[in-house]
């Protein structure tokens, strides 16, 4: 199951993989996560036609056990292949298996809601809707994170304005970081050095893109 969504979306939301009901039709987060993703995304508001939204694996884990290392590695090409077409500027991560394929010294507890740097990309690893389902508080969690992504948008312009064509180095970021005194989660070195960014700039403009349209499967 590849995903659906816009092609030209600015941003991507990337679960675990697909349930029982997904695999059926063929779509991703069709359930009750799909419903609590659709809530989640309206409070922004954002609708479920303006992202794309993907899973890590593309196949059904059985008995909807968490996918295994092998079988994220298995799927990587592909994720990697869907977002060198598509060239999301924010990554949304739903879970931890999705946060730790990109952010993997990440921990959902304490990285859930931050905007990362990520390769050229932002990050924002957020809460799988379906733990929101069982647990209230992580629900609550989930409906702060999601209104982060705006911010998350002007974090991306932001840095495709700052390196155009060549990714800043580290250092660099680290000095301006320094000079706007971000604090960063520690032990935060692979995954291309995911880093904290600055809130929001003012006044900046989001660019639509020609040629919107939907795409069920690949
Ligand atoms: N959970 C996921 O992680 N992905 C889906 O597509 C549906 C449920």
């Amino acid at each position: 199951m590849p995903g659906s969504g816009s092609v030209s979306a600015a941003i991507m939301i990337i679960g675990e993989g697909p349930g029982f009901n997904e695999d059926q039709e063929g779509l991703p987060f069709v359930g009750r996560s799909g419903k609590l993703l659709d809530e989640l995304l309206a409070a922004v508001p954002i609708a479920r036609e303006d992202v794309f939204i993907t899973n890590v694996v593309k196949c059904r884990p059985p008995d909807n056990r968490d996918p295994l290392p092998d079988e994220v590695a298995a799927c990587r090409p592909y994720l990697e292949r869907q977002m060198e077409l598509l060239d999301p500027r924010v990554v949304v991560t739903l879970g931890r298996v999705s946060m730790l394929r990109f952010y993997p010294k990440g921990k959902i507890s304490e990285d859930h809601g931050k905007i990362l740097e990520w390769e050229d990309r932002i990050l924002l690893p957020l809460y799988h809707p379906a733990a929101g389902l069982r647990n209230p508080a992580i629900k609550q969690d989930l409906q702060q994170d999601v209104l982060r992504l705006p911010e998350a948008i002007q974090a991306s312009i932001r840095l495709s304005a700052d390196s155009p064509n060549a990714a800043k180095t580290i250092e660099t970021q680290e000095q301006e970081n320094e000079e706007q005194e971000i604090t960063r989660p520690q032990d935060q070195t692979p995954a291309a050095e995911a880093q904290l960014f600055e809130p929001l700039l003012k006044n900046e403009t989001t660019e639509e893109k020609e040629g919107d349209r939907q795409l069920g499967m690949f």
